[in-house]
């Protein structure tokens, strides 16, 4: 809360205690947070400076100006924390937000799969021992050929050009913001790791694909930095705002929704960092095209874990999974790092995707791809035992992929001027979107 006290009205007014203590009480929860004890010893000390120009009887111009100064300060830190709540928030505001959609009964659909998923989803996962390692395709810091490793990276990078990079930061960014996603997964209804170390099997799942899915931000962070390519500290804090800011993919604690939502997105990970792969190569960074390729294989495996989930829910409850599936669609698939933010620019995750569609390394057509895909993988259209409300479902999701692509086309034929505009990321250099 703001300080609503003007300080040049304040150093004229003759104080009270009481005005004062109710200025006190208006402290920033900063004050509070930074010291208990010396707060409230500062507070002893702001009353009895308080008692005593009020006990003056008239204005002492040193204990006026005291004052003045301290009530400046206080509404100075309010301020502060002001800025600081605005800095933690997206620079989009967030819809309605609707929490814990699905019906409570069908929670025990999900106790259910237990041991299902042990058989059939766990098995997705790669042992710790056999996974792959930032450090495999790292220089090693710890060798004597360290600095020449180092240059033979730069020279391999040198001929990326702007645009490609800003595709490459905006997923390495996305990646990094991966606490994100295990809270995600851990708000849904039924399926969350209710201790942190739950032994059951969707808790496993969710502790194991996020330390899977760790090494992707982790390796392509290395990297970048070591290209000397890309601003750093802009970078970081696109990460640390992009944490700070969450996400909003409207999946409402429902983890049909959110199964679909995650099947989704890790196929759109799949084509993304495929795409990445494949320019890599065309610009010479062999090396950096080996690790897009890498973790493009990781996504493909997680992709395969989460259709799976879907599939079963199908089988068990296809009204309610085309239902599901039906609404996600018309909401739309959010991308995951929608909110990305780097302290300067609003539009900064649209801008970012003009530069990826531009490119080629994910469109609107991959993302019709992708649900033509899905409903091929779920055998949507052969789907049969549904309600009337699953019948239109099926039908509204079957027919979307073709509307999006006629959609896509007509967009695509419209001439366009298209802008050019800095990013931070790359110390402000300007890209064509
Ligand atoms: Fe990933
Ligand atoms: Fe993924």
């Amino acid at each position: 809360m703001a300080l609503k006290l003007n300080p040049l009205v304040i150093s004229c007014q003759k104080f009270s205690s009481l005005h004062l203590a109710s200025a006190v009480n208006l402290r920033s929860p900063k004050l509070i947070m930074a010291s208990t004890q010396s707060s409230s010893n500062g507070e002893q000390f702001l009353e009895l400076l308080a008692r005593e120009v009020a006990d003056s009887n008239g204005f002492c111009e040193a204990k006026s100006l005291t004052l003045f100064l301290l009530l400046w300060l206080y509404q100075e830190i309010a301020r502060d924390v002001e800025n600081l709540k605005k800095s933690y928030n997206p620079p989009r505001k967030i819809n309605v937000q609707v929490t814990h959609s699905m019906p409570p009964q069908k929670i025990e659909i999900f106790k259910s799969m237990e041991d299902w998923a042990e058989k059939n989803i766990l098995v997705h996962l790669k042992p710790v021992e056999k996974s792959w390692q930032p450090q495999d395709f790292l220089p090693n810091s710890a060798s004597e050929g360290f600095i020449e490793q180092v240059k033979e990276l730069r020279e391999q990078s040198k001929e990326i050009p702007d645009d490609y990079l800003v595709v490459l930061v905006g997923d390495m960014i996305t990646e990094e913001a991966l606490p994100t996603y295990q809270t995600m997964l851990n708000t849904a209804d039924g399926v969350r790791d209710e201790t942190g170390a739950s032994p059951t099997s969707w808790a496993v799942w969710t502790r194991a694909w996020t330390a899977e899915e760790n090494r992707h931000g982790d390796l392509l962070n290395k990297y970048l930095y070591l290209t000397g390519r890309v601003d750093m500290k802009q970078i970081e804090k696109t990460i640390q705002y992009l944490i700070g800011s969450g996400m909003d993919p409207l999946t409402e604690n429902n983890p049909y929704l959110g199964f679909i939502y995650t099947s989704f997105q890790e196929r759109a990970t799949f084509i993304s960092h495929g795409n990445t792969a494949k320019l890599a190569k065309e610009h010479g960074d062999m090396k950096l095209s080996q690790i897009c390729r890498t973790i493009a294989a990781d996504e493909k495996r997680h992709e395969t874990a989460y259709t799976k989930i879907v599939e079963k829910l199908f089988e068990i409850d296809p009204d309610g999974t085309v239902l599901a599936f039906a609404d996600m669609m018309r909401k739309n698939i959010l991308m995951p790092a929608h909110l990305m933010y780097d302290g300067k620019d609003d539009n900064l995750f649209r801008n970012f995707s003009a530069v990826a569609h531009r490119l080629g390394v994910y469109t609107v057509n991959d993302y019709a791809d992708i649900l033509e895909f899905l409903v091929g993988r779920w055998n949507l259209e052969k789907l049969t035992g549904l309600s009337s409300e699953g019948r239109k479902s099926q039908d509204y999701v079957c027919g979307l992929a073709a509307r999006i692509k006629r959609m896509d086309g007509k967009v695509q034929g419209m001439d366009k001027e298209t802008p050019t505009i800095p990013f931070s990321w790359i110390f402000n250099r300007q890209v064509k979107l």
